[in-house]
């Protein structure tokens, strides 16, 4: 859809002017395009660190003021979002995690070693109830990720039951315990990162396990289950073909899982780099489109009519944890850096949902590349919240073909990426959304939009900015990064024109 000019700004030496100009030709007229699933939009929650417990669940006689236990700040900011998708309870976490724990009295609950995540000790008393309700009180979806590296075939299969069963001993257990009407429960995963912490398997081996507690992982009442065979890490093609070669058939969606990271051993501050990691930083995240690609490939070949999906159930940038935090909690502070990380990969996954049926960004709160931060009773919305909630008009629209020609940036570790991101969509009203964002430090550059047949009438917008890259919201402060109206745009003739600033990213509105 894009094309480079051969214009290579190697590393920072990138001061040239010439092609700071970007003509967008959008093809709105185009038919037969792909609606974008909101579940492009998904989120993650794991028992980890502070993200559950703190994050979401303060319980019911916390002084933090809160609605059943849920913290109402936090779930006020995700109703905002309008989060389609929530995967729970990992992550690691799920497959040391055994339901039954977690249901009933919550004083009866046992205490559980988080062993995945710094030897917290947790009481259970976030369990499947608790996190059901909590995706209804936001609309979101659940996503189930099941135990498969040490729960046996019966206990998912029973957790199925007690979730979405109408009869039965389960569903009267449920009820015991206060809920009455089944859940729906779309999205089951069966295992997570079975190839590391999830069992330590090989594909192949894998294979035959999923096929299995897939088979006794039923359908209940009404209730039809997605489920969601555990997928490749990165580069790792070969899982996804031994994956699609033997249980293709059995599975509706694979996931795969893709994090921003540069150095496993140095993985950097979150808010303390210099411009060239910032560049190493979003040339690593645009690479997905490439790995993505690939991916897709090789499930063409086994899939060409495309019935089995792609979920990147989890993705985003993962740095040092911050000082003064334990080490197993992967708290983070989240910067400009990574509003354009979640910029340029949520428009690269818009151009990919012939396959690509969800993504799940790591993580809600208070983990990786979180939405939110809390801190006893404050809450800050960090940059990546920011973009999620300006580019969530694209949910559910309809993909309009774009075009444009832009430059390229070479990071010092050899990636290229280009230098401008552009996607559009169109509303069930009519109305176009396009999602712009310009990585550079240090050049704007002129957009104009130019429309197949559309004599724009009406345009506006909102733009995420700030003084630096590394700006960043932080407790007891006014936030450094936050929405503005765009008013720069403006129409002339057939076309929209503008002033992208540098390292900003923009949502348009074109009616
Ligand atoms: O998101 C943190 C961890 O990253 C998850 O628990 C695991 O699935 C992945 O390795």
């Amino acid at each position: 859809m894009m094309k480079r000019t051969f214009l290579f700004l190697i590393g920072l030496a990138a001061s040239l002017t010439l092609q700071a100009q970007i003509q967008v030709s959008v093809h709105e007229t185009a038919q037969d395009q792909p609606v974008i699933p909101a579940e492009i939009y998904g989120q993650f929650s794991e028992h980890l660190g502070r993200c559950i417990y703190e994050g979401i669940w303060v319980g019911p006689d916390s002084s933090i003021p809160n609605v059943d236990g849920y913290r109402k700040d936090v779930v006020q900011a995700l109703q905002d979002l309008k989060v389609p998708v929530l995967r729970w309870p990992g992550g690691c976490f799920a497959d040391e995690y055994h339901w039954m724990d977690g249901i009933g009295p919550r004083e009866n609950r046992p205490k559980l070693v988080n062993n995945n995540w710094g030897s917290t000790v947790e009481d259970n008393s976030f369990g499947t109830h608790e996190f059901l309700n909590l995706c209804e009180l936001i609309g979101a979806e659940p996503y189930i990720s099941g135990n498969v590296g040490s729960g046996s075939v019966e206990e998912l299969a029973k957790w199925v039951e007690y979730m979405t069963a109408e009869n039965g001993s389960m569903a009267e257990l449920r009820a015991r315990n206060g809920r009455e009407k089944p859940w729906k429960v779309k999205y089951l995963g069966i295992g997570n990162e079975t190839w590391g912490c999830g069992g330590d398997m090989t594909a192949q081996y894998y294979s035959d396990v999923y096929k299995r507690y897939a088979l006794y992982s039923r359908n209940h009442g009404g209730n039809r289950l997605f489920k969601v065979a555990c997928g490749a890490s990165d580069y790792d093609y070969e899982w996804t073909r031994t994956l699609m070669k033997n249980a293709a058939s059995k599975m509706d969606g694979l996931s795969l899982h893709y994090y921003t990271v540069g150095n496993w051993n140095h993985k950097g501050s979150a808010t303390d780099f210099t411009p060239e990691e910032y560049f190493n930083t979003l040339a690593k995240a645009v690479d997905i489109d490439e790995v993505l690609t690939n991916h897709e490939a090789i499930m063409n070949a086994y899939d060409p009519q495309r019935r089995v999906a792609l979920l990147l159930d989890e993705w985003g940038t993962w740095f040092d944890v911050e000082p003064g935090y334990n080490p197993g909690h992967l708290f983070q502070q989240n910067t400009m850096r990574d509003a354009m990380v979640a910029a340029f990969s949520l428009n690269i996954f818009q151009k990919h949902t012939a396959r690509l049926k969800m993504a799940n960004i790591a993580q809600i709160v208070n983990v990786l590349q979180a939405m939110i931060l809390t801190k006893g009773s404050q809450m800050v919305l960090t940059p990546t919240y920011h973009v999620f909630r300006m580019f969530n008009v694209h949910q559910e629209a309809t993909y309009v073909p774009s075009e444009y020609r832009c430059g390229a940036i070479v990071s010092s570790e050899g990636r290229l990426m280009d230098d401008f991101s552009a996607c559009v969509s169109r509303n069930a009203e009519g109305v176009l959304h396009v999602s712009l964002a310009n990585p550079r430090l240090d050049k704007p550059v002129t957009v104009e939009l130019a429309f197949d047949q559309l004599k724009p009438k009406a345009v506006s917008g909102e733009i995420l900015k700030a003084d630096r890259i590394n700006a960043y919201n932080d407790f007891d402060k006014a936030p450094e990064v936050a929405p503005a109206t765009f008013t720069g745009a403006k129409i002339s003739g057939k076309k929209v024109k503008f002033i992208l600033p540098a390292a900003s990213v923009v949502v348009l509105e074109v009616k």
